[in-house]
């Protein structure tokens, strides 16, 4: 599945994040990429420590805090921290796959392993600012290509094959972080996430009626049993 998710930063956020990356200490992308990866990723990124990035990625955090949407589809159990790329000058990501599991540092330095169940791009040039640049999932439905607003989020699978095709005007500059879910399996969230769709849909139309209780309890029976915590 994959989920446009709108307005994750207001365009004050953004025009933030872009006067802050424009002075920041961008480094070749290649140092973070896995051994195939490396071979076709060429655009420039901020590394992990950088206080820039770690600046701008806890601002990310907080704003899918206050996203439902956001939760509801990923059920989060760990987020690696939000990195930030940078294509421009006929820069390009080719079809790869993320690896599957990345190491957060955690308390006194621990490596914490997550499991990348679900991938997000946070968009943050517009459209209109580069030319290219699209990021162009193999999803089961077909190929998608996606460019979107800046400050919208693109959420989908981690086992997706995808691409960034060239940059060939201007600068595409992005956010991009991975989930571990609380729930492994992609058609059980996926039930999840469409039954809490349903539920909020009549909880607006019919607020307060009966059903409402008993699907609710459906929804947190079927998390109870699908989920690892
Ligand atoms: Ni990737």
């Amino acid at each position: 599945m994959l989920l446009h998710i709108p307005n994750v930063l207001d365009a004050e956020q953004v025009a933030h994040f872009r006067q802050r990356l424009a002075g920041a200490g961008w480094a070749d992308g290649k140092l973070t990429a896995g051994y195939q990866s490396a071979q076709a990723k060429d655009n420039a990124q901020l590394p992990g420590a950088d206080p820039v990035a770690k600046e701008l990625g806890g601002r990310v955090l907080d704003a899918l805090g206050r996203s439902p949407l956001f939760f509801s589809a990923a059920l989060p159990r760990r987020i690696y921290p939000p990195l930030f790329n940078r294509y421009a000058g006929g820069q390009s990501f080719g079809f790869h796959i993320d690896n599957a599991i990345r190491y957060d540092t955690g308390p006194g330095g621990s490596q914490v392993p997550v499991r990348t169940d679900l991938s997000s791009t946070l968009f943050l040039s517009g459209p209109d600012e580069y030319d290219g640049g699209e990021l162009v999932i193999q999803d089961t439905y077909g190929t998608q290509r996606v460019k979107l607003p800046a400050g919208d989020l693109l959420l989908y699978p981690g086992t997706s094959l995808h691409q960034v095709t060239p940059v060939t005007r201007g600068e595409r500059v992005a956010s991009f972080f991975w989930t571990q879910s609380l729930v492994r399996d992609a058609g059980q969230r996926r039930e999840l996430f469409e039954l809490d769709l349903a539920i909020r849909s009549l909880t607006a139309a019919q607020p307060g009626h009966a059903a409402l209780v008993q699907l609710t309890g459906v929804y947190h029976n079927l998390l109870r049993r699908w989920s690892d915590a």
